[in-house]
């Protein structure tokens, strides 16, 4: 069964608490939560004070995706913030394999992160090593962009990937997630869908992670 990871991003931070007790009471198995930092990417969210806060209330294990330079410096940290899965951008980090075991050495789940343009391939020496990849299907930076159709061959070849070097990474697809391509990711081989706008701006959210939780595998894929 995938799991659903909605983006705090997309909530409302004016009542923050509220928005994370309706993911608690909700059918989501993860928060996922973005750190941008306004170089890797063009946007800053929020940090680590929001992040402790957060870790309060959530009862559901933290998805933490670093959109951040230099992630290395703040291991200690997101882990000392209740880290469950900690994810890196596979563009920010020249010693992937040190940072993967670092991450593990932690006791926090590693993953990795592939942004529109990075092909699979790359990952072929380290796959073996990591519990998750987190596939972007938008340029990362911002909420509610639009979907990147190629994300679906990108997940069949990160797919066999997996099995020819039998590893057992979840592969987790975040950006422009909605109701009509939530089945056809699954189809295609995602076990994490990350969804922002999709849950935050619907009339019910609650209802809505429960729609994506319900999402059945199926669909054309291009
Ligand atoms: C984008 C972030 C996403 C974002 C997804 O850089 O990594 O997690 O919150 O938002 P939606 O689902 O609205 O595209
Ligand atoms: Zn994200």
């Amino acid at each position: 069964m995938h799991l659903i990871a909605p983006s705090l991003l997309s909530a409302d931070f004016t009542r923050l608490g509220e928005d994370i007790e309706m993911v608690n009471r909700s059918r989501a198995d993860w928060f996922h939560v973005d750190v941008m930092d306004g170089v890797f990417v063009p946007n800053i969210s929020f940090g680590m004070p929001v992040i402790k806060a957060i870790g309060r209330v959530a009862r559901k294990p933290l998805d933490v995706h670093l959109m951040i330079v230099q992630p290395e410096r703040y291991f200690e940290v997101f882990r000392d913030l209740g880290t469950y899965c900690l994810s890196i951008q596979y563009e920010a980090v020249t010693h992937l394999h040190r940072a993967v075991h670092q991450i593990k050495e932690l006791g926090m789940k590693a993953g990795v992160v592939l942004n529109p343009h990075t092909p699979v391939d790359v990952l072929q020496d380290i796959i073996a090593d990591v519990d998750l990849v987190l596939i972007m299907s938008v340029n990362p930076g911002f909420g509610g962009q639009k979907f990147i159709e190629n994300t679906y061959g990108k997940i069949l070849r990160l797919k066999e990937l997996i099995k020819a070097k039998q590893s057992s990474a979840l592969i987790e697809v975040d950006g422009g997630v909605d109701l009509n391509n939530a089945g056809k990711l699954i189809q295609a081989g995602a076990d994490v869908l990350v969804a922002g706008n999709t849950v935050f701006s619907s009339a019910d959210p609650e209802a809505t992670i429960g729609l994506l939780k319900d999402a059945a595998a199926g669909g054309a894929i291009q």
